[in-house]
Order: structure tokens, then C-alpha cells, then sequence
């Protein structure tokens, strides 16, 4: 084996098949299923568009009602899962207590060793009903507000708002969440579906996988990233201060956050889409400063290392406006993200192979003890 064999960070690797989402970074194109992702954004409702991820078509109206009420059926939280949380300290980051409590949801289901396609489907459903719960109580439980009973008369975005902040928002509010989850569910061999793929590859269970790829989307070079933005901006202040700010970030080698991509060399095509949901925020609650700090430090950055945004460089701050606090805006990413990691879960195990590749051994050569 030799140095040339070494793909550091899998690089360039293609690893096997998936008919679940195709990223083309020379066209600038993500399509979930073969629908562009800005289509779906236009047209869809998360649901729906989970609804596609998990079954490979879109829901004709009996198949999308069908599936909202088993989605709604779940949006309660087990009163073992809230005692969990309850006893976490309130300073504990949020995505640590919502992967603590997909793992109390895993162990309550007597079910969980099952991986029949059907039963991972019904799971799925199940902790896209129950994130939210965990995500809203755990907001409320930091700021001391008591529980906000689901509704089942609402969507999904909807509902999570309420569940949030005890109202539902402006529809343009709503609306603007509802493209973030869309934006945010799918995005092929990314690092925590990997990692979810590779848990599953052992046959482990689906709850197991769902808990390593959260933890592997807390980090600030991937999920972790829309938190981080949000610190920039906080850090910066103001617009008039961005160039000077990103000057001596850049000297001293950081990492901006929310800029650069690891497929996407000519821009993240989710970005625009998001944009325009962040500028319907900035005009619902009229936020220009905000906006203003954004164009500059994109144009900052672009003219000084022609390195583009990401997705999380205009969600970060639309979940800002809309009141979530900072820490729980990755945690809103895995709410998104989990139905892309469970289609990818039930794909890897309809054609299995364990994920285990090799590495080149340059630690001391063989030596024995005396
Ligand atoms: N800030 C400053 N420099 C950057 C950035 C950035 N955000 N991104 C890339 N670069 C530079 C690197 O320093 C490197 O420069 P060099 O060749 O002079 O050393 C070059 O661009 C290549 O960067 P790599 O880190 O090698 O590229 P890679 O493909 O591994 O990284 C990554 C992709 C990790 C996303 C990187 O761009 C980054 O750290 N971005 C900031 C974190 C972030 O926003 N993550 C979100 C990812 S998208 C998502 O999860 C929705």
C-alpha cells in the first residue's frame, strides 16, 4: 500500500449507489428523487417532501393525509423522554439533549432491533414527529416557559413554530421556516449521513444510526455551521466592520463559517432559495442592519477569497428572526436532515455491505516488550 492510495477526508471517493438525492456541483443542481430542490421549495410542503424522500414518489392528497396523521399521532413527547431532558443541566448544548433523547426514544421502543423496511419507515415517521417536541420543550425549558401542547390542526412547520413560541407566526414566517426544512433534508454522502450509513452497515439499529449522525452534524464544519454564523455576525457587530473583521480573521487563519463547501466549488445551490426566504424575514420584521452585516461580509469574503456561502450563511440568521435561539439552530437542522438520514438508512440496508475501509499503519515499526 502507498501514499497515492490515501484519500484524507474520502475526498474524491465514491463509495456505492444512491437514488435518494443527486448533487451536480458543475451544474449547480441538488434534485431530491430527480426534483430539483428549488422546485420542491416552490411547490411542496415538507411533508410532501419527506413524504418523496422516504417513498421515492410525491403523495397524491389521500397518501399525504394519510401520512400527516401518523406524523401528527406522534408529536408528543414520552413523559420518560421530558424527565431526561428535564434532569440535563440547562446549560447543556442543545443538539447533546436532542441526541440524548433520541437515544431515551430508541431504548422506549421494544421494537427498535426490527429493521424490516416497514418498521424503519413507521420510526422515521415517529422521530419526525417527536423532534420537534424535543427541540421546542428543550428552547422553552432554557427561557423557563412551560410546555407548549402540539396541535394537530397545524402543519408540521407550523405546529413547530407554535410548539416554540406558544403562537403561530406570520404566514411569511411559516412559509420561510417551511423552505429552510425542505433546503436542509437531504444532501446525499454528506458526513453524518455517511456516518449514519456506516452504523447501519453493521446491521445496528436505526435509532443508533440517528444518534451517530447527530453527532456527527454538531460539528462547526458541518451542521454546527449555522450556529457559528450567527457568532460571526455577533462578533462583528455591524456592517461597517465586516471587511476589517474578516482582515484579521483571515490573518489569522480562521475558518469563516458559513462559507466554502466541500462539493460545491462555484456556489451552494440551495443559497439562493434561501436567501429569498431570509429577505422576507428581514422585511417582516424589518431587520436591514441584519441584512446589511450579510451582504457585507459576503462581498468581503468573495472579493477577498472567492470562496461562495453556504446554506448555513442565510439560515442561520433567518432563524435568528424568527426568535429561536442561537444554540438551537443546528438542532433545527437535524430536524430536517433526520428524514434524509433515514431514507439513507433503509437504502444502505436494502443492498448491504459493512463500511470498513483500510488505512496505512506509520506508527513504530514491531517491537517486543522486554
Ligand atoms: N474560510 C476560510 N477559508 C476557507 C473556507 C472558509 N470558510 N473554506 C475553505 N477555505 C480555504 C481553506 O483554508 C483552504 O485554503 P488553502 O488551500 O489555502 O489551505 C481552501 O479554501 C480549501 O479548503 P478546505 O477546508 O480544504 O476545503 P474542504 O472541501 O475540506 O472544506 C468546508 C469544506 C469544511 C465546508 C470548509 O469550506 C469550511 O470549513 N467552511 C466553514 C464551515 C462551514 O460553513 N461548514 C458548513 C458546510 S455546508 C453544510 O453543512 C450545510
Amino acid at each position: 500500500m502507498t501514499d497515492s492510495q490515501i484519500h484524507k477526508g474520502l475526498a474524491g471517493v465514491v463509495v456505492d449507489y444512491t437514488a435518494v438525492s443527486k448533487v451536480n456541483p458543475e451544474t449547480n443542481s441538488l434534485l431530491y428523487r430527480g426534483y430539483p430542490v428549488q422546485e420542491l421549495a416552490a411547490k411542496c410542503s415538507f411533508e410532501e417532501v419527506a413524504y418523496l424522500l422516504w417513498h421515492g414518489e410525491l403523495p397524491d392528497s389521500g397518501q399525504l393525509s394519510d401520512f400527516q396523521a401518523v406524523e401528527r399521532s406522534y408529536r408528543t413527547l414520552d413523559d420518560n423522554v421530558k424527565r431526561v431532558v428535564d434532569d440535563l443541566p440547562l446549560t447543556a448544548h442543545p443538539m447533546d439533549v436532542l441526541r440524548t433523547a433520541v437515544s431515551v426514544i430508541g431504548a422506549n421502543d421494544g421494537q427498535a432491533d426490527v429493521s424490516t423496511p416497514e418498521a424503519n419507515l413507521a420510526k422515521s415517521i415517529a422521530l419526525l414527529g417527536k423532534i420537534p417536541a424535543i427541540v421546542a420543550y428543550d428552547q422553552r425549558r432554557r427561557r423557563r416557559q412551560p410546555i407548549v401542547e402540539p396541535r394537530d390542526d397545524l402543519g408540521y412547520s407550523a405546529n413547530f413554530l407554535y410548539m416554540t413560541f406558544g403562537e403561530v407566526p406570520a404566514q411569511v414566517v411559516v412559509d420561510a421556516f417551511d423552505v429552510s426544512m425542505i433546503l436542509y433534508a437531504e444532501h446525499s454522502f454528506n458526513a453524518s449521513t455517511f456516518t449514519a450509513r456506516v452504523v447501519t452497515s453493521t446491521l445496528s439499529d436505526l435509532y443508533s444510526a440517528v444518534v451517530a449522525a447527530i453527532g456527527a452534524l454538531k460539528g462547526p464544519l458541518h451542521g454546527g455551521a449555522n450556529e457559528a454564523v450567527m457568532h460571526v455576525f455577533d462578533e462583528i457587530g455591524e456592517a461597517a466592520k465586516a471587511e476589517e473583521w474578516l482582515n484579521t480573521a483571515l490573518a489569522e487563519k480562521r475558518k469563516i463559517m458559513g462559507f466554502g463547501h466541500r462539493v460545491y466549488k462555484n456556489g451552494d445551490s440551495r443559497v439562493p432559495t434561501m436567501k429569498a426566504a431570509l429577505d422576507t424575514l428581514v422585511a417582516e420584521y424589518e431587520a436591514q442592519d441584519l441584512a446589511e452585516l450579510y451582504d457585507a461580509l459576503e462581498s468581503s469574503m468573495t472579493s477577498r477569497k472567492s470562496i461562495l456561502p453556504n446554506l448555513d450563511y442565510p439560515s442561520g440568521p433567518a432563524y435568528h428572526l424568527m426568535g429561536f435561539d442561537t444554540l438551537t439552530f443546528t438542532p433545527l437542522f437535524v430536524a430536517s436532515r433526520v428524514t434524509g438520514w433515514t431514507a439513507h438508512i433503509m437504502e444502505q440496508l436494502a443492498s448491504n455491505a459493512l463500511i470498513r475501509p483500510l488505512s496505512l499503519y506509520n506508527g513504530p515499526e514491531e517491537r517486543h516488550l522486554p
